[in-house]
């Protein structure tokens, strides 16, 4: 099913202001179970070994290597991706999307939010700490192309709770988990959102693309 809702624009295009200006426009990435838990369970095939990317992920990445020039994480996520995702966690046997995914996210501009770490050790990184408002309006008047909030959870729930995001895809995986970081603990009041897309996994992931309603 492909659903597209007028007046919404497509994800990798920058929204237009009234004067006609380009605002950086903002995506946040949510990854949880069923029961609204930030964490990556095994189910079955969740870590079947390919060679090519699957169909979400070249939707949620591939796709937007192109329009997505800032890439924002919490402290935690940070320091996961640049363990795991960095070149240097490559070896010369992973798939080559996956080398190209490093290369993408070493080359990218990072922002890594943290008042503790003192410095980044990876490339094209910096460290911003404060209000999240604050550092997003920042983000927003510098030059770039997107900007992408890929967590982790803490971060996101604030994203939301603030609606900073213009849309969010919430990849969710079919499991009811009962463990991990939760998302929807501390948000106090309704948040609308309209469904643009959505996208079916081989392993029974749902991806959800909605738009912020402003
Ligand atoms: N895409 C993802 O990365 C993703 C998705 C789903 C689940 N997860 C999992 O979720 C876990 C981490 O999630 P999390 O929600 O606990 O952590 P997180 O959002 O990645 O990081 C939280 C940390 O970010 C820093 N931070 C956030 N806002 C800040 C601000 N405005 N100013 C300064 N620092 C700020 C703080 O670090 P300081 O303490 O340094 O101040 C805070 O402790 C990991 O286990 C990961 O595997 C990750």
């Amino acid at each position: 099913m492909r659903l597209r809702v007028q007046g919404v624009l497509p994800a990798s295009q920058p929204s237009a202001l009234r004067d006609g200006t380009k605002m950086r426009r903002i995506t946040a990435n949510v990854y949880m179970t069923l029961d609204g838990r930030g964490a990556f369970p095994k189910y079955p095939g969740s870590d079947r070994e390919t060679k090519t990317a699957n169909a979400l992920f070249r939707h949620m990445w591939i796709a937007r290597y192109g329009d997505v020039t800032t890439v924002v994480m919490g402290r935690r996520s940070f320091l996961g991706h640049r363990r795991v995702w960095s070149s240097k966690a490559r070896k010369p046997s992973d798939p080559k999307f996956t080398h190209d995914y490093s290369r993408y996210l070493d080359n990218v501009d990072k922002v890594c939010l943290s008042h503790r770490l003192k410095s980044p050790g990876w490339e094209n990184s910096r460290i911003l700490q404060g209000d999240l408002s604050k550092i997003v309006a920042k983000l927003q008047r510098e030059d770039g192309g997107n900007i992408m909030i890929e967590g982790g959870p803490r971060l996101v729930q604030e994203v939301l709770r603030r609606r900073l995001a213009d849309d969010y895809w919430f990849f969710i995986m079919p499991v009811v988990y009962g463990k991990g970081p939760r998302y929807w603990g501390s948000m106090t009041e309704q948040n609308t959102l309209k469904l643009l897309e959505v996208k079916h996994g081989e392993d029974g992931e749902l991806l959800l693309h909605y738009a912020a309603v402003r």
